[in-house]
């Protein structure tokens, strides 16, 4: 599959190794244009390239928008049309703070649902939010388990995309239904947000 990555900072990276190790073709983007990225491409290796945002998204059979919450706005911005691309979505509603991370207030919309609106016409999956970029580099296979990626969405042929990525991988992927249903159990605040090394497929 292609992959097409906006935003390579820790998760974006950490992403676009998951899916080159697993054999995909991925395309990062960041701010600073290709050439910045040229180091990181020489790293991931031959599965891997850079471009603009507007390349990797139309490179990516799946599109992961993973820039910060305060530059989601812009970075949807950046692509004239969403309509009809698949795009995953790790956003959490937290930022650094002068105390560690802090949450931001949403407003009493739930976080997924405030990225999908920006986003019209995007084939929304919600996954990959629950894991820290740094767990993202271990291997998934635990205990003879492997571990879960937690999607959410409401298209299912979107959804099935990202879970054969994340099943490529390593993973198990879990439905956990509609953004409206699913969403918000693993959101920031949800029940499931935090438990990924409990949470083993066996
Ligand atoms: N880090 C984690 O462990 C982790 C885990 C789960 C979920 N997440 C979520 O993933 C998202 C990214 O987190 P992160 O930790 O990877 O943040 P990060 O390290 O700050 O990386 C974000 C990257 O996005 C780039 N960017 C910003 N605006 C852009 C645009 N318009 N077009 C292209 N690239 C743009 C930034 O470039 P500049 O630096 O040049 O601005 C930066 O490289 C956040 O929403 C976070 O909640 C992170």
């Amino acid at each position: 599959m292609n992959v097409g990555i906006i935003g390579a900072g820790r998760l974006g990276t950490a992403l676009a190794g998951v899916f080159t190790r697993a054999g995909h073709q991925v395309m990062v983007s960041g701010n600073k244009g290709p050439q910045a990225l040229a180091p990181l491409v020489g790293e991931l290796g031959a599965n891997a390239s850079a471009g603009t945002p507007q390349e990797a998204a139309d490179f990516g059979d799946v599109v992961v928008l993973a820039v910060q919450w305060d530059r989601k706005e812009s970075a949807a911005a950046s692509i004239p049309s969403w309509q009809g691309r698949t795009v995953l979505v790790p956003l959490n509603p937290l930022r650094q703070g002068s105390g560690g991370l802090e949450v931001i207030d949403t407003g009493g919309t739930p976080p997924t649902e405030t990225v999908a609106r920006l986003l019209p016409g995007a084939l929304v999956v919600k996954g990959f939010n629950t894991y820290l970029a740094q767990a993202l580099t271990e291997d998934p296979a635990v205990d003879g388990g492997r571990r879960v990626v937690l999607l959410a969405g409401d298209h299912t042929d979107a959804k099935r995309k990202v879970a054969d990525l994340a099943d490529s991988a390593g993973f198990q992927a879990v439905d956990t239904g509609t953004l409206a249903e699913g969403a918000p159990l693993f959101d920031t605040g949800g029940p499931l947000n935090g438990l990924n090394r409990d949470l083993l497929a066996l």
